[in-house]
């Protein structure tokens, strides 16, 4: 699948083609090194091969050699969880994270899934924001979900879209 938004790079320059390839283990450090950078709390170079081995939807975005993100989704009974999207921080609000949920949306849709679910840090009021701006509503809270700092625990709010 291939998209041609006007967005720009961190440098300035044009991306004016991106596209999607399923997580290969050739990718796989690419993927880490953003991962490390995006989160305070990383998924593991385990989790993701233990994601693999699930069979679970790993897509990632490109421009060229560049990788601009991931997300990585399960299926379930009529619905898909959203276990994990990410931009790389250089990419981040130019629209990508956009992208990549339109595309979750059209694979879920593809599955017959009736719902897309995920959790998002209290915190995380950004990745909130554009969640609901896709359409996802606030459904509920999950208390103590997330690793925090200092051995803390901090809680998941749960939204949906109903599609
Ligand atoms: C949360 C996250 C995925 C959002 O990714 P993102 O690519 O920055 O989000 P987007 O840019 O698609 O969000 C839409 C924004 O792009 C803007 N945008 C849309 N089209 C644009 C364009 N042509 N050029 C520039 N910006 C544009 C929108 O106006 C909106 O901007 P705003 O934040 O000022 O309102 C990203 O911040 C991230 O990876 N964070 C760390 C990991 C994380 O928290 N993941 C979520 C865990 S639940």
């Amino acid at each position: 699948m291939s998209v041609v938004p006007d967005f720009y790079d961190g440098t300035g320059q044009a991306v004016r083609e991106a596209r999607f390839e399923p997580l290969t283990l050739e990718c796989l450090d690419a993927l880490l090194a953003v991962e490390q950078a995006a989160y305070s709390h990383p998924w593991t170079k385990r989790n993701f091969l233990d994601t693999l081995d699930a069979g679970h939807q790993v897509q990632c975005l490109f421009a060229g050699e560049e990788l601009l993100g991931y997300f990585v989704a399960m299926t379930g009974v009529d619905e898909v969880h959203l276990l994990n999207i990410t931009v790389a921080p250089a990419h981040q609000r130019q629209g990508w994270a956009l992208v990549m949920l339109d595309a979750l949306v059209l694979w879920a849709r593809g599955q017959g899934a009736q719902w897309v679910w995920l959790e998002v840090r209290v915190s995380n009021t950004r990745a909130q924001e554009v969640y609901l701006r896709r359409g996802f509503v606030r459904v509920g809270q999950r208390k103590a979900y997330y690793p925090a700092a200092d051995g803390q625990r901090e809680d998941a709010v749960v939204m949906s879209l109903a599609l």
